[in-house]
């Protein structure tokens, strides 16, 4: 296991559409340690593959309270069977945007089919902040991030914003 460096907006890596995991394998699993390691490290709810450079269709989450012992989920090659009418919105934030965050409106439940880390299929319920969470980290894996969300405006103002950190991450 080791720590990966997170990719920050705008880097076309970000906008790239992943690819389906062929074979859930030793490689698999040793990116979804590493990809776990970074998120807690982060720290942070959620972490999608291309966010670390990669491009296959894997993100990783844990929504459960600080106070609550990890249960980290690995969902791998995602798919939404069906979301419900009802919305939630939450301010979302993206540590490919760290320090940013807007409200977002999406389903406030989402039925997802994944494999896990041994191969083997599900189908889980999500909901409330677990629901938001794996529809912002399956967004990832075809290239949208949360901004593309919002309104043009405030999506060209937080890109300024990032674009403005990175200059300045290069230069320290
Ligand atoms: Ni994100």
């Amino acid at each position: 296991m080791s720590l990966l460096p997170i990719l920050l907006h705008p880097d076309p890596r970000l906008k790239k559409l992943c690819v389906p995991v062929q074979s859930v394998d030793a490689e698999t699993r040793k990116l979804a340690d590493s990809m776990i390691e970074t998120m807690y490290d982060a720290p942070g709810v959620g972490l999608a593959a291309p966010q670390v450079a990669s491009d296959a269709r894997i993100f990783v989450m844990d929504c459960t309270d600080s106070e609550s012992d990890n249960q980290p989920l690995v969902l791998i090659n995602p798919e939404i069977i069906s979301v419900s009418e009802e919305l939630n919105t939450y301010s979302e934030g993206c540590l490919s945007l760290p320090d940013l965050f807007e409200d977002v409106e999406r389903p406030k439940q989402v039925r997802m089919s994944f494999l896990d880390i041994d191969g083997k299929q599900h189908n889980e319920l999500f909901d409330g902040l677990w629901a938001t969470c794996a529809q912002h980290e399956l967004d990832h894996l075809n290239g949208v991030l949360f901004i593309d969300h919002l309104s043009r405006m405030k999506r060209s103002m937080m890109t300024k914003k990032m674009v403005k950190l990175k200059k300045e991450l290069a230069l320290s």
